[in-house]
């Protein structure tokens, strides 16, 4: 499906349904995210989140309804799809054995993208604030912010147009978490499109766009970022992340 402009919307999901044996997880899924978007996806463990993550990925098959990644679909054309995107999990699989520039230029030659240190790689590692000294370490000794630092390195060195992170916050301390939100910033201002799942309600607060809620295998509730000082009301989403009532 194509928007006004006449083309493709990043990231597309209509009436997605996706069951694991009789255990139906997704029950008509629809989440739209425009261009240069960020999008904070949240719901309890278990609502379906990384599901809908894996059904963007092309990992898992809808059981019916549609995904569709910069107009591709993840469940026909898996590769061509995942060309389109970066997939960051809680805990980023990096080589151990190899230093930062090492990884990037290897997963750079996995996804068959240009690389050359100079040209690619070490903008792309300027761009999401490694220290310096940092760039020819084994990752083997990195933080978990570390190596998200260098994950994001490489998506923004595939110039991919989207960004899907699961839980990236999680275990981050505020400092790292705050760092980790302007890096998203950076990519978003490089016009990457990005689908953050988390339970941290700081951090969407402070970078997202939109943030959705995920109940029942729905995108149950969507709050749009207001322009100016309070984005998002804090206590109103934590009231409504716990089930609470929100007063009108
Ligand atoms: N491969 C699988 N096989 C069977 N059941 C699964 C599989 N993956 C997930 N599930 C189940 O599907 C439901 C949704 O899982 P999912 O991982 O998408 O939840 P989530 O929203 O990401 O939760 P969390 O916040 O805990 O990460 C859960 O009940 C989970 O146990
Ligand atoms: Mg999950």
């Amino acid at each position: 499906m194509t928007n006004d402009a006449g083309t493709h919307l990043p990231i597309e999901v209509r009436q997605l349904r996706h069951s694991y044996g009789d255990r139906e997880v997704l029950r008509g899924l629809n989440l739209t995210i425009a261009p240069g978007e960020i999008y904070a996806l949240l719901g309890g463990n278990g609502a379906g989140k990384s599901t809908t993550l894996s059904a963007l990925l092309g990992f898992i098959a809808p059981t019916s309804g549609s995904v569709s990644v910069a107009g591709i679909d993840p469940a026909t054309d898996p590769e061509r799809a995942r060309a389109q995107l970066a997939y960051v999990p809680e805990s980023v699989a990096l080589y151990d054995h190899l230093t930062a520039r090492e990884n990037l230029d290897y997963f750079l030659a996995l996804a068959r993208a240009p690389r050359s240190a100079d040209d690619v790689i070490k903008p792309a590692l300027d761009a999401v604030g490694l220290p310096h000294h940092a760039w020819n370490q084994r990752v083997s000794g990195f933080s978990k912010g570390m190596r998200q630092k260098v994950a994001i390195a490489l998506a923004l060195a595939r110039h991919v147009p989207v960004l899907l992170l699961d839980e990236p916050t999680s275990g981050l301390d505020p400092r790292a978490t705050m760092e980790f939100n302007r890096l998203i910033e950076t990519a978003r201002d490089r016009q990457v499109t990005i689908l953050m799942v988390t339970h941290d309600l700081l951090s969407a607060v402070d970078v997202a766009d939109r943030i959705g809620f995920l109940a029942d295998g729905q995108i149950e509730e969507e709050l749009a970022a207001s322009e100016g000082a309070a984005r998002f009301d804090l206590n109103t989403l934590h009231a409504r992340y716990i089930g609470a009532k929100v007063a009108a």
